[in-house]
């Protein structure tokens, strides 16, 4: 599905008949903290899309070189450069899809909700902006803490008006990405071949990968199960440690979110069969928002895909269960932080 997901069509059609449909260019992408660790390795590997027409860049500072730099890759997208307030709105004008990876990273020490002070002010102003100028996008946030930011989001889109809840989408593409990972190394498996779904939010122990469901089907001890789980849940932290001081995951993140933005490009483009786990609004429990696997389709989630959920070892529904309560908090802190506003 990766190999899918980042081999440019048209290269790979090259190689056949000239009468095949080449992919159209369409799709115009915004990244707002382009100039950041995760912008602009994330703004890289969209400049190699195929479905790309036009890449705007944003961000307070440093974007200018960003912008010119990859613009000389000879791939269809027009790279734009935007910098500072005064030119948001022309950077959202017509976006198809925006990437929000603006805001602080964690140093050692802290969590996700350590964050939230300085990184809720920065996605509720940037999605204010997004309501006004582009309220048809799809809206990928990547700042953390992603359990309060993506409510934070919503409450935003809902005061403006242009709240669509099957268009915002919190990025927890990274936690699939380390558990395929992690267990492909586990248990000797084709990297390509392996897929767990990664469902509840996007910190600590709301992370949880429901092994049990683990493609191809694949059996673990009960000392797989607790080695991998803490080991998924706390590889941010596994990151933000051996970098000491300069920040979190960057290039893991940027290939993570590239993989959501082509799969979203593909779903608007008209592809039938694309899946991606992401944390959206959700009735799959009885919390507002929950990470699951969706399908997406040119209108954004077309569907939760609730039989992730059914049969859980007894494992995994206590720690479905116990990650509840601070789930719940993280998203209720991020409602009240918009509604407190005066
Ligand atoms: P960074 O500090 O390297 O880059 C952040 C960028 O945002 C900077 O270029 C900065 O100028 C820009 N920025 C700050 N305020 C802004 C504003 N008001 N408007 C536009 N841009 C603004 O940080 P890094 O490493 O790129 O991380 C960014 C965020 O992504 C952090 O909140 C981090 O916690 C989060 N993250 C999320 C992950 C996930 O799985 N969802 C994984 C890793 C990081």
């Amino acid at each position: 599905a990766l190999q899918q997901s980042f081999t440019p069509r048209a290269q790979k059609e090259s190689h056949r008949s000239l009468n095949c449909v080449q992919p159209q260019a369409s799709y115009k992408v915004a990244v707002l903290g382009a100039g950041g660790g995760i912008g602009q390795p994330l703004a890289l590997l969209i400049k190699m899309s195929p479905l790309v027409s036009a890449l705007h860049l944003y961000d307070i500072a440093n974007v200018k070189g960003v912008a010119a730099d990859l613009s000389h890759c000879n791939t269809p997208s027009q790279v734009l450069d935007f910098t500072g307030a005064s030119e948001l709105a022309n950077c959202l004008k017509d976006v198809n899809v925006v990437v929000i990876p603006a805001g602080v990273p964690r140093k050692p020490g802290m969590t996700r909700d350590d964050l939230f002070n300085i990184n809720a002010n920065i996605v509720k102003t940037l999605v204010e902006a997004v309501a006004d100028n582009c309220p048809d996008a799809f809206i990928h946030i990547i700042s953390n803490p992603v359990n309060s930011t993506v409510p934070i989001a919503a409450e935003v889109l809902k005061q403006k008006g242009v709240y669509d809840p099957k268009k915002l989408f919190g990025v927890t593409t990274l936690d699939v990405v380390r558990a395929n990972t992690f267990v492909a190394q586990k248990k000797d498996l084709r990297l390509i071949d392996v897929d767990v779904p990664v469902v509840g939010g996007h910190a600590g122990i709301t992370i949880l990968p429901l092994l049990s469901k683990t493609k191809p089907s694949t059996s673990f001890t009960d000392e797989e199960v607790q080695e991998l789980t803490v080991r998924i849940q706390n590889a941010g932290t596994e990151v933000v440690e051996a970098k000491a001081g300069a920040g979190s995951a960057t290039l893991s993140m940027a290939y993570a979110a590239a993989r959501f933005v082509e799969s979203s490009l593909r779903a608007l483009d008209g592809d039938s069969d694309v899946y991606e786990c992401a944390f959206v609004q959700s009735d799959l429990t009885e919390l507002p928002f929950f990470a699951s696997r969706i399908k997406l389709g040119r209108n954004g989630v077309e569907a939760l895909i609730p039989s992730d959920l059914q049969g859980l070892t007894e494992y995994e529904q206590q720690a479905l269960e116990a990650l509840k309560p601070e789930l719940k908090s993280s998203i209720e802190k991020g409602i009240g932080f918009v509604q407190k506003q005066p």
